[in-house]
């Protein structure tokens, strides 16, 4: 690495771990915001866009809303130059409410229920710019019978795929895209009724370094593909988001150079634009859970329990996908004893813990803790389950901001009648 390289990466590090977090003012947020609360730093959020545009020059990248729908990242994410890939006609309404316009704003529809289609289409009257993704030949027929003829995109299952976990591995998953072998076929139909832009595959999600041939493999296909549609003059090839962070302190973070050249590689001669489609790798670091512990269960019989006031509800992934998270108790020094715990939630569900049989700081009732790398489906798969109402957030501007208060308990009945 040269003199100016490690310049640059310390001025933007290509990953922020737990420990660099400034302890002392994550204990306060905690206290005037209370637990559980979620932390997101924008300033953060902006370096992994640039870090992304640095290593993709010629590039479309377009961030996955999925990752973290608020308000404040969108309009970070947004003023940083990147698209916004949807999910859903929710985050397509997001998008825009954050400053998109139509050219930013790409639709991925996966099964997509009529009242999104009918949103999107009805979006695209005033923003024809928007590009819709299409993962079968019905989505198609239902886009024409509502009269769309605009800008669309085929997504093909690559037939390989990779991520963290299989649930989240998408390629090769029979659920996305029209299968590679229709794609062609597909893509020349679609071209008599709408003005087909590019073709789409997403591999997976949380694709380290040492998955990096099924990203090639990936990638070389597509290539093949718009070799084939060459004809067509397709404007671009997105080839998915995925790229990966290191959840645990001791992992290397990715190295996106060689990520971008792997990809350049695989690609090949093609005539349309690269598109990538990032959404972990945007906000993970950015974001911290800030918990607060209330027992501390210790026994002959059992491992010490440490309970506090987040749980699945707050931060799903643990559960879901036995996701390790970083946790540091902010109230003790750091050389504080360790001891061997299970931090667990309030949820009346064994999968509610946190972690099991882990190393920390001898917690007491009352300690703050931090869960790292939280950004990312953090708040965004938070849910209201065992009637327990949403955590807050704020967004550090540099200076801390509430951007979305703690639901109520009110709330939760709200909809009821
Ligand atoms: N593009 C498409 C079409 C996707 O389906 C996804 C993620 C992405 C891009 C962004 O992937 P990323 O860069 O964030 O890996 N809740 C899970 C992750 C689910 C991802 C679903 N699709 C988790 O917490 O690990």
């Amino acid at each position: 690495m040269s003199a100016g390289e490690s310049a640059e990466s310390s001025a933007n590090p290509p990953v922020r771990r737990l420990s660099a977090w400034d302890a002392d003012e994550l204990a306060r947020l905690a206290a005037e915001h209370e637990t559980p609360l979620y932390v997101m730093d924008l300033g953060r959020v902006r370096e992994n866009c640039r870090r992304l545009r640095d290593a993709f020059p010629d590039a479309d990248v377009r961030y996955a809303a999925k990752a973290h729908t608020g308000r404040a990242v969108l309009e970070t994410v947004h003023g940083e130059g990147l698209g916004i890939e949807c999910a859903s006609a929710g985050e397509v309404e997001r998008a825009f409410a954050a400053g998109a316009s139509g050219e930013d704003v790409q639709y991925t529809a996966v099964n997509p229920p009529d009242r999104d289609l009918d949103v999107v289409v009805e979006r695209w009257h005033d923003a024809p710019d928007l590009t819709v993704t299409v993962g079968a030949r019905d989505t198609i027929d239902r886009l024409r019978d509502r009269g769309f003829d605009g800008r669309l995109c085929v997504r093909v299952n690559p037939g390989v795929g990779a991520g963290h976990h299989e649930k989240v591995t998408t390629g090769g998953h029979a659920k996305f895209g029209v299968p590679y072998a229709d794609a062609e076929s597909v893509v020349r139909d679609a071209r008599d009724d709408f003005d087909v832009v590019g073709i789409h595959a997403h591999a997976g999600s949380g694709i380290s370094g040492d998955d990096l041939s099924a990203h090639r493999e990936v990638v070389r296909r597509m290539g093949d593909l718009a070799r084939a549609l060459s004809d067509l003059r397709l404007e671009f090839v997105d080839v998915g988001g995925g790229f990966g962070v290191p959840y645990r302190e001791d992992e290397p973070p990715l190295d996106l150079g060689t990520v971008a050249e792997a990809t350049r590689d695989a690609l090949g001669d093609v005539d349309a634009q690269l598109a990538i489609e990032p959404g972990r790798y945007v906000v993970a670091d950015a974001g911290v859970l800030l918990t607060t512990v209330n027992t501390v269960k210790e026994s002959d019989e059992y491992e010490t329990v440490v309970g506090i006031d987040a749980g699945m509800t707050t931060l799903l992934r643990p559960a879901m996908y036995d996701a390790y998270h970083a946790i540091r108790n902010l109230s003790v020094n750091d050389d504080e004893t360790e001891i061997d715990v299970t931090v667990a939630g309030p949820i009346c569900e064994t999968s509610d813990v946190l972690c099991e049989h882990r190393p920390l700081a001898r917690p007491s009732r009352g300690d703050v803790l931090a869960v790292g790398n939280a950004g990312a489906y953090g708040y965004e798969m938070a849910s209201t389950y065992n009637s327990r109402p949403r955590p807050a957030e704020v967004v550090l501007e540099p200076a801390p901001r509430l951007a979305r208060r703690r639901e109520t308990l009110a709330a939760l009945t709200e909809l009821e009648r």
